[in-house]
């Protein structure tokens, strides 16, 4: 995307919707499997009023696009995800602040930006979290009806503490592993762990050099691994209420291995050359022959996240503003013995927003199903690939002429059988038409078992999760 495509993703098949509505009984082809019950939930950028001034992808209000399916019968709605920024604007029917391409004022007392909690979701302690790339308060969303029960807090332990979009659910403790950001100050990362029941348990203060533009993390069942990578707000010209992203190519990339309850102090880091990487895949423990212990991550790893001049040398490559998204997967290794870290690729082709089945997160897997980014100006998918992330095999899907499809999310069946049993879920919408679908693929044959088809479209958005019932 060049200078001049500034409004891409307002367009097109980015554009917001404008009411919120609850379908019932959606028609089905194929048939929605039995034992499929809960919610493909998926967060979406929606700007209430039209932008002031320039707009970025991350600057639209956060909404909720879900569909309910139990014994075989689905239902879609979407809602707001309502802010206090949200609300703020809303009474006064007016867009109050500017997006992140637009200067700010920096000795303002309101929040230089929105928290618009639009860009991420989970499933935790009953209630659905919504969460924003930038950092803020979590909001707490009803999983059923969507509703917005508002700031969560938990429990008044938050404290100071912020927590950014790709907080980390472990499966076998039910701690939701968190970190925060804020690049006007320092620390500028924290991590911290919120127990199952919903209390924030251990706070981790990180000492990283530069606010860096954090975006994901990785677990284990002892550590969690941060990525502290070159690319960064510029400090000198966030005091002059600019903000503006570098890239540093000769700053090596910084992976920090901390024990999981621990204050940041024993944080071990790593160094590998310069990349970006905006999700991680899945991480896990490992020996190696001295016994020591190695923490293996796999990832989506982007070179070059700089184009190398001004000139669009590489169309086919689609642009966030400036920033090429072009990434493939990779495995990370990180010997806490040796202090050694290694990287190697896995596979050439551009994939992104990559899923695992939930219940492995933080061991060893196989399996993950990474959306395929397309030959566009913007980031658009048109499929998805089956990894095998530990050889880098795989299995395409291609959803078809001018259908692009969301996250790929994977629904376990219930009582499985192996890490593969269970299903593919994401929104897919033809282009041409005003309608999308949920489609429900099985994970082992890829087969295509359902596709729900929703009245109305659903924008291309951010990120999705899976919302038992
Ligand atoms: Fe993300």
């Amino acid at each position: 995307m060049t200078n001049n495509s500034l409004f891409a993703y307002i367009q097109d098949v980015y554009a917001p919707v404008d009411d919120e509505r609850t379908d019932s009984e959606l028609s089905v082809i194929g048939e929605i499997p039995k034992d499929i019950s809960g919610a493909y939930v998926q967060n979406n950028p929606n700007p209430q009023f039209p932008p002031q001034g320039l707009y970025h992808w991350f600057d639209g209000d956060g909404m909720i696009h879900g569909v309910q399916l139990h014994e075989g019968s689905a239902t879609y709605r979407n809602r707001y995800v309502q802010t206090k920024g949200f609300v703020e604007e809303e009474e006064k029917k007016a867009s109050l602040w500017k997006g992140i391409l637009e200067p700010f004022d920096p000795s303002s007392k309101r929040p230089f930006d929105k928290d618009t909690a639009n860009t991420d979701l989970i499933f935790h302690n009953g209630q659905l979290l919504a969460t924003w790339w930038l950092s803020g308060q979590p909001y707490a969303v009803d999983p059923v009806t969507f509703e917005t029960k508002g700031a969560e807090d938990f429990g008044g332990t938050l404290g100071d503490m912020t927590i950014a979009a790709h907080p980390k659910l472990d499966p076998r403790t039910g701690e939701l592993i968190v970190f925060g950001y804020n690049p006007y100050k320092r620390p500028y990362l924290t991590g911290g762990v919120i127990s199952k029941d919903g209390l924030v348990t251990h706070r981790a203060d990180l000492n990283c050099p530069i606010p860096s533009l954090f975006h994901d993390i990785a677990i284990t069942p002892n550590y969690t691994i941060f990525l502290d990578l070159p690319m960064f707000w510029d400090v000198e010209r966030l005091k002059q209420g600019k903000r503006r992203v570098r890239f540093d190519r000769e700053r090596p990339a910084r992976f920090g291995v901390m024990p999981r309850y621990d204050d940041g102090k024993d944080c071990q880091w790593f160094t590998l050359p310069s990349c970006y990487i905006y999700h991680t895949i899945n991480a896990h423990e490992e020996r190696d022959d001295q016994g020591n212990i190695v923490v293996v991550m796999t990832a989506c790893r982007i070179e070059n996240p700089l184009p190398q001049c001004d000139h669009d040398e590489e169309p086919a490559i689609p642009r966030l503003f400036f920033l090429r998204l072009h990434p493939y997967l990779y495995e990370f290794r990180f010997n806490l013995g040796t202090g050694e870290a290694s990287q190697h690729q896995l596979d050439d082709a551009p994939t992104e927003f990559p899923r695992i089945n939930d219940d492995y997160i933080g061991v060893k897997s196989k399996w993950a199903y990474h959306p395929r980014v397309a030959k566009e100006k913007t980031l658009l998918f048109d499929g998805f690939i089956k990894y095998n992330t530990q050889t880098g095999e795989n299995e395409h899907v291609v959803y078809g002429e001018g259908r692009i499809g969301g996250e790929t999310v994977f629904v376990p069946r219930p009582n499985a059988q192996g890490e593969d049993d269970g299903y593919i879920t994401t929104f897919v919408r033809d282009r041409r038409k005003e309608r999308s679908e949920l489609v429900i693929y099985d994970a082992q044959t890829l087969s295509l078992a359902a596709q729900v088809v929703i009245p109305r479209r659903v924008p291309f958005g951010f990120h999705a999760h899976w919302a038992p019932n």
